[in-house]
């Protein structure tokens, strides 16, 4: 695979480090944890990992309410533990992606506290601090994406001060240069340890409306959705501006680029098609100025339907601008795992779907095991949102539950009991139980990223949809020069004669129902849920 554009070609393994294997008996995973599963990760296939925010937190949100931008927390591990897996990680060729939150710190950061120390402190005007509403309520209507009102108000100085998620998570002020400057030299001081990038959290929030304008009322507001709903964020989310600090942040990326080694940045954009595409940039001597890699969710949102899927596809392609890079993903620490929004049967062709579309993908860890989401008793919830806005199924516990390895005690997580449970199906749905056996969604992941990296077509190639398929059939064409194969994916519940598609000779490389069964019927028929990739003759 060629070497200076391995973003484009890799895989990337998304890690909640909390959940991935715990080294020192406190019950949460770590960074020497990690360190001890990379020979695991080496073999899956993956080229890159992404460890979501690893500093040091108080832990509201879990890392996601920064107080230290430039050090480990004590519970993951120390800078010198985070050097050790840096240079192990490079020195079996694979890569590293940290998780910058520039959009929001703790309270408990040294810049909030100075900035709530007084109205005329140097700092103060590097959150969003205004004055009350007329009546002594907020300043305007905006919301939380956790519920509730987006601004909390501060007795010591009689201000209100603007968080889009909690309020120990203090929006910062992004019209401030300062707060650039230092959010930018936070990322050099990373970037100078030798990572390969960012994932940025939820780039599409950091600037919010000059005048703060209210945001209007959502008129396909569904009861019983996340409060946050209720508005369009249309102040507090995409403004024009967001366009110069994506050129902004990918140019202190680009200080560290070279050819071989590229820098990425990976945007958290909930936004629809047209406005993702934004994100890529502007087009400068033929090379896009923004984010290579603005993440594209629509597989977790969609219907699981052949058509619903092909039409996303279409629409994908058709969107992106010359240039850019495609990228998909099934998972992430805030969605409902795949093998749950799919159903167990569909784990497997939607494994296939994922790793055989063009473009990077990302995986979710647990995913390659079929994880499904796991049930959280009333008293074991841990997740700010679900506390907030309880019993509206928006709680992120059930995907973030711990990496079942064995049949251990603790599933080999940990020799102590988890910060969160394990899955109810963890001491048969484990890695060692499923590592050997040719049948589990386990060896059919490595298969499948096995013959990604080694089809250039797969990794590389053009993709061409094929519309007269089957109904229930999704079929793509994936070709590199000469090499063109061919993509099936059964959604339906039945068997799906193929004949159309297919030359009776045509080799099969790889059948989901075949390494699951063992059995290889050489008919054109799929089995239901199966998914093909085919060599035609
Ligand atoms: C992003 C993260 C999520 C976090 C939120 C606030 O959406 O993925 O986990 O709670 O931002 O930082």
């Amino acid at each position: 695979m060629s070497a200076d554009a391995w973003w484009k070609h890799g895989i990337f393994y998304e890690i909640y480090p909390r959940s991935m294997q715990d080294s020192n008996a406190d019950g949460t995973g770590d960074l020497s944890g990690i360190r001890q599963r990379l020979d695991y990760l080496e073999d899956l296939g993956v080229d890159a990992l992404w460890i979501c925010p690893i500093f040091p937190s108080p832990m509201a949100d879990f890392g996601y309410d920064i107080a230290d931008y430039c050090d480990i927390d004590p519970r993951f591990g120390t800078l010198a533990e985070f050097d050790a897996l840096l240079a192990e990680v490079k020195a079996r060729g694979l890569r590293l992606v940290l998780d910058l939150v520039p959009n929001h710190t703790s309270d408990q950061h040294p810049w909030f506290v100075q900035s709530r120390s007084a109205r005329d402190d140097p700092r103060r005007d590097w959150y969003l601090w205004r004055d009350p509403a007329p009546d002594g309520g907020p300043p305007n209507n905006w919301l939380s994406n956790f519920g509730g009102a987006a601004w909390t108000f501060d007795d010591a100085t009689g201000q209100y001060y603007g968080h889009s998620f909690l309020k120990e998570q203090p929006d910062l002020n992004w019209r401030n240069p300062a707060v650039r400057a230092a959010m930018y030299d936070v990322m050099r001081f990373w970037l100078r340890r030798g990572i390969d990038g960012f994932r940025v959290d939820v780039l599409y929030h950091l600037i919010k409306d000059d005048r703060f304008r209210d945001n209007p009322i959502n008129p396909a507001y569904v009861a019983g959705g996340p409060e946050s709903h209720r508005l369009l964020p249309l102040f507090t989310t995409d403004r024009p501006e967001m366009q110069e600090i994506v050129v902004e942040m990918r140019r202190v990326v680009d200080e560290f680029s070279d050819a071989v080694s590229a820098r990425v940045l990976i945007g958290e954009l909930h936004l629809p098609l047209d406005r993702l595409m934004a994100y890529y940039g502007r087009s400068e001597n033929g090379v896009l100025q923004g984010v290579q890699l603005p993440f594209n969710f629509q597989l977790i949102h969609a219907r699981w339907e052949a058509d619903e899927i092909r039409r996303i596809v279409r629409s994908y392609d058709a969107a992106l601008p010359p240039g850019a890079a495609p990228n998909w993903v099934l998972g992430n620490h805030d969605e409902s795992r795949v093998a749950t929004r799919v159903g167990p049967q569909n784990a497997r062709l939607a494994a296939m779907l994922l790793l055989t579309l063009h473009g990077t993908p990302t995986l979710y860890y647990g995913d390659e095991i079929g994880m499904p989401d796991t049930r959280i008793a009333p008293g074991e919830i841990r997740d700010p949102f679900e506390l907030r806005e309880p019993g509206k199924g928006l709680g992120r516990d059930p995907q973030r539950t711990p990496m079942p390895w064995s049949a251990a005690p603790y599933a080999g997580f940990s020799t102590v009991r988890p910060w969160l449970p394990l899955g109810e199906d963890w001491t048969t749905r484990n890695v060692e139980a499923m590592a050997h056996d040719p049948a589990s969604i386990l060896v059919l992941y490595r298969r499948l990223i096995a013959l990604r990296r080694q089809e250039a077509a797969l990794h590389g190639g053009s993709l061409e949809l094929i519309d007269d398929s089957p109904p229930d059939v999704l079929a793509y064409a994936r070709t590199s020069g000469r090499r063109r194969l061919l993509v099936l994916l059964n959604f339906a519940d039945a068997d799906m004669p193929v004949d159309t598609l297919l030359d009776a000779d045509a080799e099969i490389l790889l059948s989901t129902e075949h390494e699951r069964t063992g059995v290889l019927r050489r008919d054109a028929m799929l089995r239901p849920f199966e998914g093909v990739v085919l060599l035609p003759k």
